[in-house]
């Protein structure tokens, strides 16, 4: 695995999605873990149902939130955004002033993300297996995707996060705000799987993992369901400090 931030010079060289698509080596492998390829499958039936029905929730701060994280980056900012879905509405957003990469284990989504968002580049895979440089991205982003991974890979995955943070670099992340042990079960009609710690043990792993948390708020969201909490976060890596 690469360990150090890419030369200037290659990035100036290489053309924008040839610049994002050398950060990734070995993005896309056999999805062993069970639980992964019910969401992976879950998704690939579900990928127009489940935009639709994101349309029906009501107080979603998601682009409250992504305003909060892109007036934070520069210009020219790389952004990495994990369990991308099918790209609208975020990774659109975020695309329009941003270099952006998004990663997602389902088919479906990527294949309505690359229509809906073509000036973004994508790749198919499990993001917690992703092999990327350190350093290579101003912001990461996971906006309701951490909770289908089991909860044991979570501080890793904040771990991961922080190590392709160049420094100063923004993590905005949806996270669960209740203790739910893994859960396997019908969600929109298909086989889904959910796995997340309560807010505290979340704010714990992401300062644990070296983020200083910018933003942290518990947002209650209206599902036709009913009504359900996630954790928001702006965790920042720490600027390289300067010299005096
Ligand atoms: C609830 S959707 C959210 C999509 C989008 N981020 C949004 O906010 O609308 C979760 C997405 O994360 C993806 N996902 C879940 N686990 C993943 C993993 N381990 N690696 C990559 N993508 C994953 C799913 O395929 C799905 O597209």
């Amino acid at each position: 695995m690469p360990r150090s931030r890419p030369a200037l010079g290659c990035r100036r060289r290489l053309s924008r999605t040839h610049y994002l698509a050398s950060l990734l080596a070995g993005a896309v492998g056999d999805v062993a873990d069970e639980r992964k390829r019910v969401v992976a499958s879950g998704y690939d039936r579900m990928a127009e149902r489940y935009l639709e029905w994101g349309g029906t929730i009501e107080g979603d701060p998601r682009h409250r939130m992504l305003a909060a994280f892109s007036d934070r980056l520069p210009a020219d900012a790389r952004v990495l955004d994990l369990g991308c879905g099918a790209g609208v509405p975020s990774t659109q957003q975020l695309a329009q002033r941003f270099h952006v990469l998004g990663v997602d284990i389902s088919r479906s989504q990527l294949e309505l993300a690359r229509r809906n968002v073509p000036e973004a580049e994508f790749r198919l895979g499990d993001f917690s297996e992703l092999q990327l440089a350190e350093g290579a991205f101003e912001g990461v982003v996971a906006l309701y995707a951490v909770s289908h991974l089991p909860r044991e890979q979570h501080g890793q995955l904040f771990v991961d996060v922080f190590r392709w943070l160049a420094p100063g670099g923004l993590f905005l992340a949806t996270l669960g705000a209740a203790d739910s042990p893994d859960w396997t079960g019908e969600w929109l009609g298909e086989e889904m799987f959910f796995s997340s710690h309560d807010a505290d043990a979340n704010r714990q792993l992401m300062r644990a993992a070296g983020f200083d948390l910018m933003v942290d708020e518990v947002a209650v969201t209206h599902e036709p369901g009913g009504d359900v909490s996630f954790l928001w976060v702006i965790g920042q890596k720490p600027p390289v400090a300067e010299r005096w």
